[in-house]
C-alpha cells in the first residue's frame, strides 16, 4: 500500500475516530492505537506485520493489570498527530521490572557477561510481546510445558555449542522430556529446572546449577531421596569434601541424554554399568591417589557374571547389583551390601537361598603383583624355576648331540 493510498484508507478515518474518542488531554487509549494496529493486513515499511491481537493483548497479564499501549511504547504517550511518525524506541520492560532486567543482565545472556556473544538475547526472546501471561498460565511460554520450545527456538541450532551439534537436542530424547511432553508432568525437568531462567549462567561458571559443585542439589530438588543415599555413599562423602575425582549424577545418567536405567539408550543400562564404573576404577593414577583397587573391570568380565552380561544378558549381576548405585560403600562399612556379613543376603536377591558358603568365594579374583603380593610371588617363582630346569636339560642334551657327532666326524 503507498503512503497516500495508507492514509486515505486507515490514517483519515483514524484521526476522526480518535478525535471524537480521546480526551483533549492525556494518552492516547489502547482503542486509539488499535484502530489502526486492529486492522490484520496492517504492514510496516518493510512488509513486516503490524497487526495486534486486541482481544489477546487485553487477556495478557498486562492487558489485565491495566498497563496500556503507551506504557510499553512510551514515545507515544504524548503523541496525538496520527499517524505517528515511523521508529520507536525498543519497549523498555527493565523501566517496570527492575528486578528481572538485573538479573538477565548478570546471566550468560545478558551484556554483563565478558566473551563474545554471536546475538543478543532480548525479554520478548523467551517471553513475547503482547501475549505475556504470568508462568503459571499454560499458554505462557515459560509455562513448564512451553519451555524446551522456548529455549531450542536458539539453542537447537542458532547458538554454536562447544560439546557438538546435537548436544542439546538430545533433552528431547530424555526421560525429563517425554515425560513432559507424553505424559504433561509438569514436574519434570526442563531447560530452566537445570540452568535457571532469568539467572542462566555458562557451564563452566562455576555459579551455573549445573556446575560439578551444584550439580548434586540441582538434580536433588526433585530426587530428594537419590540426592540423600548419595551424600551417605563413599563418592558423596568424597564429593562434600570437595573431591573432582568421584562420580555425580551426570557421569553416571549423562547431561541431556537422562533415560530411564531400563532403556537400552541409557549408559547405565544394565550391561553398560560395568564401562560407566570402570571407567575411574580401572584407572591407574586414579587408583593410586585413592589407594583403590583396580583390575575390577578385568575380573569381572572374567566372571560368569561378566562373561554372560557381554553376550547381552541382563538378568546377571553388574557392579551396581553387588554395590549398590547411589549409596555405594566400602566392604569395610558395615552397611555396605558387600561387607561379608551382607553378602549372602545381596546374592540372595538373585540366587534363592544363597547361603554364607555360596557367596564366600572371591568375586575379584587376580594374580597381579599390586593386588595379591604371595599369589604374584609364587607364580614368579614356579616360572624361573621352571625355565631354568628346562634350559639346563636342553644344553645338556645339545652338548651331548655335539659330542657324538664330533666323534663321528673325526672318525
Ligand atoms: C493512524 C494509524 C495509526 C495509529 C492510530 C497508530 N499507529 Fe502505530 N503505526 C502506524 C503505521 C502506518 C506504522 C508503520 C510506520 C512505518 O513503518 O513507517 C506504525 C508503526 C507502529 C509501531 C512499529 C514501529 C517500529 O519501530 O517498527 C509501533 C510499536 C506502533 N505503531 C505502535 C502504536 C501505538 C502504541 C499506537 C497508539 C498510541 C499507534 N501505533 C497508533 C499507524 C498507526
Ligand atoms: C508489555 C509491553 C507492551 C505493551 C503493553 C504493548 N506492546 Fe507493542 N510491542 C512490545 C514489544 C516488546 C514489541 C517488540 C518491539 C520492541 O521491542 O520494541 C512491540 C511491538 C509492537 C508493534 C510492532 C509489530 C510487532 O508486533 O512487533 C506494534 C505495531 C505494537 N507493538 C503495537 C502495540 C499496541 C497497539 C499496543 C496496545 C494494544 C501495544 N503494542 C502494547 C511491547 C508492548
Ligand atoms: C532466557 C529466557 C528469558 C529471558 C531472556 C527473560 N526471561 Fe523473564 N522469565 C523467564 C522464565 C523461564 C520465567 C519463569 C520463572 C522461572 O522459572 O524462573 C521468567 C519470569 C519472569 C517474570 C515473573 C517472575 C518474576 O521474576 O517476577 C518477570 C516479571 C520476567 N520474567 C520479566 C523479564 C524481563 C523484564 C526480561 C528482560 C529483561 C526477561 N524476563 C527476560 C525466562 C526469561
Ligand atoms: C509499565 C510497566 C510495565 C512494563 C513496561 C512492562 N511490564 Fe510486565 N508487568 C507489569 C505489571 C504491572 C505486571 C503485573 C504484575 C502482577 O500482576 O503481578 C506485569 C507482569 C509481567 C509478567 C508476569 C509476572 C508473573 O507474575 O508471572 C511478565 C513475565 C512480564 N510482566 C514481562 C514483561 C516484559 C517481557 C516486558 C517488556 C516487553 C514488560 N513486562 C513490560 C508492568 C510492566
Ligand atoms: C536434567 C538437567 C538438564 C536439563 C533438563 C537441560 N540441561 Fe542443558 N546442560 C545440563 C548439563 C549437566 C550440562 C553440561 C554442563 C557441563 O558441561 O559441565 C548442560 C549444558 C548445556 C549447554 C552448554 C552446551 C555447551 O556448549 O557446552 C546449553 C546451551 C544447554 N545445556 C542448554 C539447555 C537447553 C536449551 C535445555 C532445554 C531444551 C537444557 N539445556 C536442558 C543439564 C541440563
Ligand atoms: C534468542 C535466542 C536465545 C534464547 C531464546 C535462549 N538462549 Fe540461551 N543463549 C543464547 C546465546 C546467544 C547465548 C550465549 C552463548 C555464548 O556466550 O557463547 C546463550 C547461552 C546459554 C547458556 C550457556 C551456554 C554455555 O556455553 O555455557 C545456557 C545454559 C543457556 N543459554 C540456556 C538457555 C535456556 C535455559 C533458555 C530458555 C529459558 C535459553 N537459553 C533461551 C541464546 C538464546
Ligand atoms: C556411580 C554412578 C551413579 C551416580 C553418581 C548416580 N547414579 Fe543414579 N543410577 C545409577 C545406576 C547404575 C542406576 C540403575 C540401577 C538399577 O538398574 O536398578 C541408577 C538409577 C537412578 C534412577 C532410577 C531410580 C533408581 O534408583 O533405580 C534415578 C532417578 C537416578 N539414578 C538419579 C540419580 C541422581 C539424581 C543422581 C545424583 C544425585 C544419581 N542418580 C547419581 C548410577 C548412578
Ligand atoms: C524438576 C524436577 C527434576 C529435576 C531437576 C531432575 N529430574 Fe530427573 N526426573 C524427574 C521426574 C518427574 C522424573 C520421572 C519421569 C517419568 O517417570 O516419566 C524423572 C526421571 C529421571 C530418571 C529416570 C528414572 C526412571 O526410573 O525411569 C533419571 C535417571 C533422572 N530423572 C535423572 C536426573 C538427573 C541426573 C538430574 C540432574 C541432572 C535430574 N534427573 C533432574 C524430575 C526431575
Ligand atoms: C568419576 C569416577 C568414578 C566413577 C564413574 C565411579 N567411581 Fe567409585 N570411586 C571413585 C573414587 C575417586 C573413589 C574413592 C573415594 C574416596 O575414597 O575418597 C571411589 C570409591 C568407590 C568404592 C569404595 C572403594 C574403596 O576401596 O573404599 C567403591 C566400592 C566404588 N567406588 C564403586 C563404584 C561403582 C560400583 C561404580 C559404578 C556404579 C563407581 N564406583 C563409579 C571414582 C569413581
Ligand atoms: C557378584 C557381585 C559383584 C560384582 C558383579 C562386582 N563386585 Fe566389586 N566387589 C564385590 C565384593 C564381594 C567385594 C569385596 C571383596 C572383594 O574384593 O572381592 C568387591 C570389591 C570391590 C571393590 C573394592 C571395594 C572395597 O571396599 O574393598 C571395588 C572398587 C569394586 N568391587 C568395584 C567393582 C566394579 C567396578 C564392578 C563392575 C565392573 C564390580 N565391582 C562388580 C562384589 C561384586
Ligand atoms: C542381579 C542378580 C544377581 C546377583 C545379585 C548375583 N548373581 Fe550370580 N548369577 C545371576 C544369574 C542370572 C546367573 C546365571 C544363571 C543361574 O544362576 O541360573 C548367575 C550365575 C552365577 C554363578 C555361576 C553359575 C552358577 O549358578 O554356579 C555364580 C558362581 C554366581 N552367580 C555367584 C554369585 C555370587 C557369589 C553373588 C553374590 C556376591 C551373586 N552371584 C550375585 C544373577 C545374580
Amino acid at each position: 500500500m503507498s503512503r497516500s493510498g495508507f492514509v486515505a484508507r486507515f490514517a483519515l478515518p483514524a484521526a476522526l475516530v480518535f478525535l471524537a474518542a480521546a480526551p483533549l488531554s492525556g494518552q492516547p487509549s489502547d482503542d486509539d492505537c488499535l484502530v489502526c494496529h486492529g486492522d490484520s493486513g496492517l504492514k510496516g515499511g518493510q512488509g513486516q506485520s503490524l497487526f495486534v491481537d486486541g482481544a489477546k493483548s487485553a487477556a495478557s497479564i498486562h492487558g489485565s493489570a491495566g498497563i496500556s499501549c503507551v506504557d510499553c511504547h512510551s514515545d507515544l504517550a504524548k503523541v496525538s498527530d496520527f499517524p505517528h511518525a515511523g521508529k520507536l524506541k525498543p519497549v523498555a520492560c527493565a523501566s517496570c521490572h527492575e528486578a528481572a532486567a538485573a538479573a538477565v543482565g548478570q546471566s550468560a545472556h545478558g551484556s554483563a557477561h565478558s566473551g563474545p556473544k554471536p546475538f543478543a538475547v532480548l525479554c520478548k526472546d523467551c517471553h513475547g510481546t503482547h501475549e505475556i501471561r504470568a508462568s503459571a498460565d499454560a499458554s505462557s511460554r515459560t509455562f513448564s510445558l512451553n519451555i524446551p520450545e522456548t529455549c531450542t527456538a536458539c539453542h537447537l541450532s542458532r547458538v554454536p555449542n562447544a560439546r557438538g551439534p546435537g548436544f542439546v537436542g538430545q533433552y528431547l530424547q530424555s526421560v525429563h522430556f517425554r515425560a513432559l511432553s507424553k505424559a504433561g508432568l509438569n514436574s519434570a525437568a526442563t531447560c530452566v529446572s537445570c540452568h535457571g531462567g532469568h539467572d542462566v549462567r555458562l557451564v563452566d561458571d562455576s555459579r551455573s546449577k549445573v556446575a560439578r559443585p551444584n550439580i548434586i542439589s540441582t538434580c536433588g530438588a526433585c530426587h530428594a531421596g537419590i540426592e540423600r543415599d548419595y551424600l551417605e555413599g563413599v563418592h558423596g562423602k568424597a564429593y562434600v569434601k570437595g573431591s573432582r575425582d568421584v562420580p555425580v549424577c551426570t557421569d553416571c545418567h549423562a547431561e541431556h541424554d537422562i533415560r530411564s536405567p531400563a532403556d537400552l539408550g541409557s549408559i547405565v543400562y544394565a550391561t553398560k554399568v560395568a564401562a560407566v564404573c570402570s571407567r575411574c576404577h580401572d584407572d591407574e593414577s586414579l587408583a593410586r591417589q585413592y589407594g583403590l583397587l583396580t583390575s575390577r573391570l578385568k575380573t569381572y568380565a572374567a566372571s560368569y557374571h561378566g562373561m554372560a552380561s557381554k553376550s547381552g544378558e541382563t538378568r546377571v549381576a553388574n557392579c551396581a547389583s553387588c554395590h549398590g548405585h547411589h549409596d555405594i560403600r566400602p566392604s569395610n562399612d558395615p552397611r555396605s551390601s558387600v561387607n561379608p556379613a551382607n553378602l549372602a543376603a545381596t546374592c540372595g536377591t538373585c540366587h534363592a537361598g544363597a547361603g554364607v558358603n555360596f557367596s564366600k568365594g572371591r568375586i575379584h579374583v587376580v594374580s597381579e603383583r599390586t593386588e595379591n603380593r604371595w599369589a604374584y610371588t609364587v607364580k614368579i617363582v614356579y616360572l624361573v624355576v621352571i625355565g631354568g630346569l628346562i634350559s639346563v636339560f636342553l644344553a645338556f642334551i645339545a652338548a651331548d648331540l655335539y659330542r657324538r657327532l664330533r666323534g663321528r666326524w673325526t672318525r
